[in-house]
């Protein structure tokens, strides 16, 4: 595994205002790059380029990705930490949550590494990490298009990994349920009585330590470590 210099890449970070999100931003800048950061709202987070911009609409991941490079001058790295959540029994599932669900979750993700990995293929040590989910591994009852999404996006994410070994590291993130909000937001449903999740900011460090380190892939099962206290 090869060490990876973070000191003045140039990333795109989705989702940058989320739970999860803002501590990969923060990492980020901590470890010296130079971070764009996105979301429908513009997150503010000092020092840093914001851009606004919905995932779900046609163009706007392209639009998104031209403007970072444009603000960047590269792109070395894109953390993709947008995404929403909706819950509820399979067949009651109406148009507009799979619509929703599978714009945010799984098409406007494919366009944006679309858009990202002909710039990737330029820069220095690139990286894509994705965050997809546990429910990608093990499909849950009362979270089917919710898995449906995150296992579509992951398969797209295995499948990229291996067409750019030579030339972008892309990394699926499979975090297991994290004590970000999320689950309290839901597009739909409401969330069932879950288990304490893990912290996000330490899901944030063994995402980062996964980029620094040169790593490929990770599993739920590698944020064992990621408990909370
Ligand atoms: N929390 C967990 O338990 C968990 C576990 C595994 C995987 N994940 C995944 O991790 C990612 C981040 O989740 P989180 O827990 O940090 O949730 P979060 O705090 O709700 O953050 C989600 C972020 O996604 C952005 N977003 C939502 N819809 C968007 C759209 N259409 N276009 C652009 N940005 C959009 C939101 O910003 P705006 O509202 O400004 O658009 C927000 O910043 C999601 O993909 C989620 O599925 C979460």
């Amino acid at each position: 595994m090869s060490a990876v210099e973070l000191a003045d890449a140039g990333v795109l970070v989705t989702g940058a205002g989320g739970g999860l999100g803002r501590p990969l931003v923060e990492g980020l800048l901590a470890a010296g790059a130079r971070v764009v950061v996105s979301g429908r709202t513009a997150p503010r987070i000092e020092g840093t380029h914001a851009v606004a911009a919905d995932l779900r609409l046609p163009g706007e991941p392209e639009r998104l990705v031209e403007e970072a490079v444009a603000h960047l001058g590269r792109l070395d790295g894109l953390v993709h930490a947008a995404g929403v959540v909706a819950f509820g029994p399979a067949v009651e599932a109406d148009d507009d949550l799979l619509d929703e669900l599978f714009l945010a979750d799984v098409i406007g993700p494919v366009r944006l590494l679309r858009a990202a990995v002909p710039h990737l293929r330029q820069g220095r040590d690139a990286f894509a990490a994705v965050v997809t989910a546990v429910v990608a591994e093990k499909p849950q009852a009362g979270m089917a298009p919710y898995s449906a999404a995150k296992a579509a996006l992951s398969a797209f994410v295995t499948a990229l990994a291996r067409e750019e070994r030579a030339t972008v590291r892309v990394i699926d993130v499979r975090p297991p349920h994290t004590e970000t909000g999320l689950a309290g937001r839901p597009v739909a449903g409401s969330a069932p009585r879950l288990p304490q999740g893990l912290d996000p900011r330490a899901v944030a460090d063994r995402v980062l330590r996964a980029i620094t380190e040169g790593e490929r892939e990770l599993s739920s099962g590698a944020f064992a470590s990621s408990q909370q206290s």
